[in-house]
């Protein structure tokens, strides 16, 4: 055997049809070829240990639904890339810890990147996806009144971004985290074929705006675009600045609790589970290029009854301090949930009273 000769000479300039024994011993303890082949059965055994579904870019993982989401796919046997920028509208740590057990999983790979360098997201992801789950925003109705900008920046930039994205990497289904904010005060039940949605602020603004933008996507590249309309969603790793938390927090710390308005306010709590089982539908969702589905509990509940539940559940009294309310909400939500019933098979499960108790739990074993 010719020691002197590189395994490449070796193999290119000696005789290609006939292939010694030599050659193949040269060629299996390359290097490159012994690491291919390490590479592929680790990922055959993970694949078929595992029996990877589908796989699947999650944005915004790390965040209150995401992280809940992503923990569901894993269970189910997925892979998923979560893709987050840990942004500071609340604290990173609590993000960090959301995806603690995701991060020990195999089938789960963390990208910390900003959607709105999308070059940086390109270059770090191989091979080809089932599906974009996208739901990084900048979430927040009151805080986009006074920060606008960056919610234009990272909810309407950044979804183009992630619409490209798609495009560029041939990803068929785009799902769509939008808002029931987008109706603003039309009048209720909100219906998915109103067409005159008058969005009270920057932050509903953002997500109207990028429902468009996913439309015009959908008619030009070979894509569906799904847009979920979320309702007060709400369980477990709950957003800090949502008002079942500062009641929890209120109750536990003993602090007094700020009410905009009288208590009078509607809204159409979705448990966070049930929001996943749509978003999961959706996966599945091929009848249009094109469509908005409404995912909501489908029954309105006063501010008011909402703290007295929450006072029953813990036999604790809320010290409550009524201020002016402010401009920017709406003063119900409710969802009209017949197509996303009729077409998603969309179920909500778990009624207030179950999905408070659920949060409480959850917030107690999490209580600092
Ligand atoms: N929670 C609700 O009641 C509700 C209701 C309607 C719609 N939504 C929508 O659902 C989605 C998830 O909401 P959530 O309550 O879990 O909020 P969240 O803030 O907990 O999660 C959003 C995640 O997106 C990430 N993010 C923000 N900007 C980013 C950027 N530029 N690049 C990469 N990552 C970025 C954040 O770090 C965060 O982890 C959002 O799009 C939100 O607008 C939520």
């Amino acid at each position: 055997m010719p020691t002197n000769l590189f395994w490449h000479d070796f193999l290119v300039h000696s005789n290609p049809r006939i292939m010694t024994k030599e050659k193949y011993a040269f060629a299996l303890f390359k290097p490159h070829t012994i690491f291919t082949l390490l590479k592929n059965f680790i990922s055959f055994v993970t694949l078929s240990f595992f029996k990877v579904r589908k796989r699947i870019i999650v944005t915004g993982g790390a965040g209150f639904i995401g992280s809940n989401l992503c923990d569901y796919l894993l269970k189910n046997k997925h892979e998923v890339i979560c893709i987050d920028s840990f942004d500071d509208y609340y604290d990173p740590k609590i993000k960090w810890k959301n995806i603690s057990e995701a991060l020990t999983k195999p089938n789960y790979r963390l990208i910390e990147a900003d959607i709105k360098d999308i070059d940086n997201i390109q270059i770090q992801l191989e091979g080809k996806f089932d599906a974009i789950i996208h739901l990084a925003a900048k979430a927040g109705v009151r805080y986009s009144l006074k920060h606008p900008v960056g919610y234009q920046e990272s909810n309407v930039l950044g979804t183009k971004n992630i619409l490209e994205l798609a495009v560029e990497k041939n990803i068929k289904q785009f799902i769509f985290a939008s808002s029931s904010s987008i109706y603003g005060n039309t009048p209720t039940p909100f219906n998915e074929e109103f067409k005159n949605l008058q969005p009270i602020s920057p932050y509903a603004q953002t997500k109207l705006l990028s429902e468009k933008t996913g439309k015009e996507f959908s008619e030009k590249y070979n894509l569906n675009f799904i847009s979920l309309r979320f309702f007060s969603v709400y369980g477990p790793r709950l957003r800090p600045d949502l008002v079942m938390n500062k009641i929890a927090t209120s109750i536990y710390k003993n602090k007094k609790m700020k009410i905009f308005g009288d208590g009078n306010t509607s809204r159409d709590y979705t448990y966070v589970n049930d929001i996943i089982a749509g978003i999961i539908k959706a996966l599945d969702y091929t009848g249009s290029k094109f469509e908005t589905f409404n995912l909501g509990n489908g029954k309105p509940i006063k501010l008011t009854e909402i703290l007295s539940i929450f006072e029953e559940e813990t036999r604790k009294k809320i010290n409550i301090e009524f201020v002016n309310s402010i401009n920017g909400e709406s003063d119900i939500t409710w969802a009209n949930n017949n197509k996303s019933k009729t077409i998603l098979k969309f179920e909500p499960k778990t009624d207030i009273r179950q999905g408070i108790h659920n949060y409480l739990e959850w917030y107690k074993q999490n209580l600092k």
